[in-house]
């Protein structure tokens, strides 16, 4: 049996036998991403960098840029991915009992996005709450709404991770800049009678002791000893690249093969690794630690860059409309980020 990792406990968990009596399915997906693109050639005029580089180190070639002036934000980003997901499912804003958003880059703070898109989407009164855990917001909100709705509390939940990341960029930085797009992915999840279906195993993780190497300063009290606060850094993504990539690497490996564990199952047995997309070095990685096939590891993030917690969302909606998820399959959701947190969530779709 592999070691399991200090911190696991009850986070990491496969569903007891018996115990769930509704089943979850994945009823529709759907995503959003703005029309500015963002390309390696405009960075190139921008920064000392090169398209070679960027694409060597990264894999990322553009990334998609909200316009504000055309009012576009993650609120609208994911409303307009929550009516793609409803209308996909065939199921009327009504019938949600929950709408959850993951995302680091609200609009605003108060009201939350997730209020906001209920109501632009119709939900009528349903509960709507943002979740704040960085790129694994939709992983996260996943493994809630399963819960929610295998518990009885709640039959219909739309799940969106969403950010804005080209608001919180600082554009005369290349190491931070280059990563990152906007994006917004959905997928409306809802009680079936069939328990076979829905979260099979899952992990929540975090652990804020390197949560330095990447943050998002509001004042100038907020920054870590040793860095010292300036007016410009304020509201810009803060990050140490070679920090997060090590964790990264690891991290994802080991929590893919703790919720193998948790579920008895082989790297093989899964259909699809539906990963963040934070760099095509990381998810190689990932890709041969397992000696997983090409197809089975979907990779997108040459052409959105990393749009935190909107990549996996987004993903899947790629995956979803090409046909390639099908019912009956396995589907593992994989996600780190800022926190730093980390998340998985092992799916019987
Ligand atoms: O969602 C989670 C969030 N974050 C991540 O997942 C990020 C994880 N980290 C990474 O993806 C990588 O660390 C980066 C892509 C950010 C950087 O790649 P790296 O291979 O770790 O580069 P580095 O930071 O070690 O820098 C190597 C060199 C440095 O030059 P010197 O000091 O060796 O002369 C950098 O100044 O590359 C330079 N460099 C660049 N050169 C051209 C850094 N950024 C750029 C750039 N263009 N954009």
């Amino acid at each position: 049996m592999t070691a399991r990792h200090p911190h696991a406990s009850r986070a990491d968990a496969a569903m007891p036998p018996g115990a769930p009596a509704i089943g979850v399915r994945i009823a529709g997906c759907g995503s959003a991403v703005p029309d500015t693109r963002l390309t390696n050639a405009d960075f190139e005029r921008m920064l000392d960098t090169s398209d070679e580089w960027i694409v060597q180190r990264t894999g990322i070639r553009e990334r998609r840029r909200c316009d504000p002036a055309k009012g576009e934000n993650s609120r609208t980003l994911s409303t307009l991915a929550l009516r793609r997901a409803l209308e996909n499912a065939r199921i009327d804003a009504g019938e949600l009992d929950g709408v959850i958003v993951g995302t680091v880059t609200p609009e605003m703070l108060c009201p939350s996005n997730s209020c906001r898109v209920a109501a632009a989407v119709g939900a009528g009164t349903a509960a709507a709450f943002d979740i704040s855990a960085a790129c694994c917001g939709f992983v996260y909100g996943l493994n809630i709404a399963n819960a929610l709705i295998r518990s009885g509390s709640m039959r219909t939940v739309g799940v969106v991770g969403c950010d804005h990341m080209t608001s919180v960029m600082d554009y005369t930085d290349r190491r931070v800049s280059i990563l990152f797009g906007d994006a917004a992915g959905a997928a409306v999840l809802r009680a079936t009678d069939d328990t076979s279906r829905g979260v099979v195993a899952h992990a929540m993780h975090a652990d804020a002791t390197g949560w330095a190497d990447l943050y998002l300063p509001r004042s100038k009290a907020d920054f870590p000893p040793g860095e010292t606060p300036t007016d410009e850094k304020l509201n810009r993504l803060q990050m140490n690249g070679q920090a997060v990539f090590k964790f990264a690497v690891k991290t994802f490996g080991d929590l893919i093969q703790r919720t193998l564990d948790s579920a008895g199952l082989k790297a093989e047995d899964v259909d699809h690794y539906i990963c963040h997309q934070s760099n095509a070095r990381i998810l190689e990685a990932s890709r041969e630690r397992f000696g997983l096939p090409e197809e089975k590891l979907y990779v997108n993030i040459q052409n959105y860059g990393n749009t935190s917690a909107g990549s996996v969302g987004l993903c899947l909606d790629e995956l979803w409309r090409a046909g390639r998820v099908r019912e009956g399959q396995l589907a593992l959701f994989v996600a780190f980020g800022g926190g730093l947190t980390w998340s998985s969530s092992l799916w019987r779709i």
